[in-house]
């Protein structure tokens, strides 16, 4: 049985990952930071990641196989205000934990973002050269180069994507949907493009790609780039909520406290040949997204918090 550790496990991707790999047949341990997570059907620890020293001798203790790295410090705004928190968890610790993870001889998966690119062309593959726009996506571009230097044989997974989280409040799918369910009127950006998957179909592929033993730069993103308005327009239609509520809007015009590439459509090509088959549709994660909620997921995911 592998024994799998996820940081960051009481956020979007790690907690949806936990639990998907503990359905699994993965023998789980999940780090958290401030949040506890009282009724997990995984164990769990509390890991500052921004202790260094406290780094190794945590993972020697837990002795995973394998490492998918989810914790960062992900609010754009808080990241451009909060500089050295910033670098700390998003560009310095993963260097830690990749070196960590050498010693110990776990595999490691670390999650990086599509913000490294400035957005100006669309497109990317692994082979285009980043441009960071903001601190938040300079700081994990540093992350990448910190674990491409400590461990070549990782993973870097350049990744974005939406679903349910335990606060109800994590992804852009949850802002649409809390809102329209609501009946009220929200924006969507129509010039600003992303290729989103849903959370779990990106958690099944991360977890396929480990057991291929991949390692270098994959972008594990859907096989659709998409405006932000037109995703919120195919969500209320996949949920049977009014559509006319999602105002289109230009995201240049919008005011954001924080500058934000704008159109970061990805190529997967390298992705599907190595795993020798195609990415799911995003028809197919909202389909996904939908099934989720009717057998109870929110719920599910609520009830694991304190
Ligand atoms: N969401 C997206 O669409 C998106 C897009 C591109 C890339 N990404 C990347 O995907 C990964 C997962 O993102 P997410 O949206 O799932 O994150 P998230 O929901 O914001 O969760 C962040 C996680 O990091 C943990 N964390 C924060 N500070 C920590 C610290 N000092 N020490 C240890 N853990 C700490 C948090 O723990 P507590 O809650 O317990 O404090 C939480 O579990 C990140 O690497 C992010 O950069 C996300």
């Amino acid at each position: 049985m592998t024994r799998l550790l996820v940081t960051g496990a009481s956020g979007l991707l790690g907690v949806n990952l936990a639990l998907l790999a503990a359905q699994k047949g993965y023998d789980v341990i999940g780090w958290t930071n401030r949040e506890r997570l009282v009724n997990a059907p995984f164990e769990t620890a509390s890991v500052d990641l921004t202790d260094f020293d406290e780094i190794g001798p945590h993972l020697e203790a837990a002795k995973p196989d394998l490492i998918i790295h989810c914790a960062a410090l992900t609010n754009v705004d808080q990241a451009e205000t909060n500089g050295r928190l910033s670098y700390l968890l998003n560009a310095e610790a993963p260097g830690y934990l990749a070196s960590a993870a050498a010693r110990n001889g776990a595999k490691l998966i670390h999650i990086s973002t599509d913000a490294v690119f400035d957005g100006s062309k669309g497109d990317y593959s692994e082979e285009d050269m980043p441009h960071p726009l903001n601190t938040y996506a300079h700081s994990k571009l540093k992350g990448e180069e910190a674990i491409a230097s400590a461990n070549p044989d990782a993973i870097i997974a350049r990744v974005v994507f939406y679903g349910w989280s335990i606060r109800g409040n994590r992804s852009l799918a949850e802002f649409f949907y809390n809102h329209l369910s609501a009946e009220q009127t929200v924006n969507g950006f129509t010039d600003m493009f992303f290729t989103p998957l849903y959370v779990n179909h990106l958690a099944g592929i991360l977890l396929e790609m480990a057991e291929k033993n991949l390692s270098g730069l994959y972008h594990v993103f859907g096989s659709t780039p998409i405006s932000k308005y037109a995703f919120g327009v195919a969500l209320a239609r996949e949920f049977g909520l009014d559509e006319s509520l999602v105002s289109p809007i230009s995201a240049l015009e919008a005011g954001l406290a924080t500058r934000r590439p704008l159109n970061l459509s990805m190529r997967t090509d390298k992705l599907s040949a190595a795993l020798g088959h195609e990415i799911p549709t995003g028809t197919e994660g909202l389909r996904a997204l939908a099934d989720a909620l009717r057998e109870g997921l929110r719920e599910k995911l609520a009830s694991l918090a304190a």
